[in-house]
């Protein structure tokens, strides 16, 4: 009977680490099992902040997903360890086991982040099998392009400028950045481009931020796609001499420290000093890949 049990549990133990792993065990290259789409987006929205490939203005705040490619496979030729390679820096983020010890130099080490050990893979072999990008095709050319270079131009100076202070000094100092340099930087950003930058939000930490009746319409919809799963693209308005552009702001893991539940995700430090800057806060709650707000952007044609 006992043997039986054991025998019992040992067949689950199987079927559940099979489970877990149907994506790649054994199967490296067996391509009709991974979804490259689902790898696209999570890379989008887990890596693609601090590594996009675009050569899109503002600054950057890591190596490009090419750079990482190319400096990871010189020892790491096929798929498998390759991948193997990825997972094993976003666990350990450790700069004894670097192979970009220039990058670190330049922008410091790779910060935490609550990343899936799964979704790491799925990204890696996203990485690996991705083309490298045609100049051409990055480019902004229509309205909608400008837009969305303008939108991840000033998510990158945020980001950045974010990312630094929460290194340098924990999160209740960034938060002060935060509360006094945003709409500086953004207007930087405004200048640069000649439009009008802002980001609005139907919670809003910032009342000055609070979306009015037309960016609400957008960020419903918005919200709608997201709940069906949907990929949400910029909507380009046509007002005449003046093009209106709304590109979403969705959440991740770096976000929730001063935008996710409160005991749960928020120091009590960093939400005294959220409720003391902000009473009227409402920008709470969140978790990952959720609706934040929206770029709201407007540009002369
Ligand atoms: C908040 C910004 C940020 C996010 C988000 C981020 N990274 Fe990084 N990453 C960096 C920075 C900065 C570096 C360059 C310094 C370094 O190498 O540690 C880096 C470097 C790397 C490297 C090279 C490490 C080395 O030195 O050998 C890999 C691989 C990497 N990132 C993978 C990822 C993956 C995969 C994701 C998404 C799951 C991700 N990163 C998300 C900031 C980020
Ligand atoms: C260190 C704390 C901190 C982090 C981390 C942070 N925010 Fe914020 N966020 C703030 C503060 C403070 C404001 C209010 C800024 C102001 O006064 O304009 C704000 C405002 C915003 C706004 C403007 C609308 C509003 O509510 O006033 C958006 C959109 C936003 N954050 C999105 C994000 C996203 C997306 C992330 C993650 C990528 C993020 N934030 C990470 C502190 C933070």
């Amino acid at each position: 009977m006992k043997q039986i049990i054991i025998l019992l549990v040992f067949i689950m133990m199987l079927a559940a680490c099979k489970n877990k792993n149907t994506n790649y065990s054994k199967k490296e290259g067996a391509q009709q099992e991974f979804d490259l789409l689902a790898a696209k987006k999570l890379s989008t929205q887990q890596c693609a902040l601090c590594h996009n490939n675009e050569s899109m203005p503002g600054e950057r705040i890591g190596p490009t997903i090419a750079e990482i490619k190319k400096a990871y496979m010189i020892d790491n030729k096929d798929q498998a360890s390759f991948v193997k390679a990825i997972q094993n820096w976003v666990a350990k983020l450790d700069p004894s086991i670097s192979k970009m010890p220039e990058a670190i130099q330049k922008y410091n080490v790779m910060p935490m982040g609550a990343y899936k050990t799964n979704d790491v893979a799925n990204i890696a072999r996203y990485w690996y099998q991705q083309k490298e990008e045609k100049k051409s095709d990055i480019l902004p050319t229509t309205p909608e392009e400008k837009g969305i270079a303008i939108a991840l131009g000033t998510k990158k100076v945020l980001g950045k400028n974010l990312m630094g202070t929460i290194q340098k000094k924990g999160t209740s100092e960034a938060l002060e950045f935060c509360n006094e340099n945003a709409i500086k930087l953004t207007d930087s950003m405004a200048n640069k481009f000649q439009a009008t930058i802002r980001r609005l939000s139907d919670k809003a930490r910032n009342p000055d931020n609070q979306a009015d009746a037309a960016a609400l319409e957008v960020i419903t919809q918005y919200k709608k796609e997201l709940s069906l799963g949907k990929a949400l693209d910029a909507v380009v308005q046509d007002k005449g001499e003046i093009q209106q552009f709304y590109y979403p702001i969705t959440t991740n893991s770096m976000c929730l420290q001063c935008h996710g539940v409160p005991q749960k995700n928020i120091k009590p430090a960093v939400l005294k000093n959220i409720k003391a800057r902000y009473p009227l806060d409402k920008a709470l709650g969140y978790d990952v890949n959720q609706l934040r707000g929206v770029w709201s952007i407007t540009f002369s044609k």
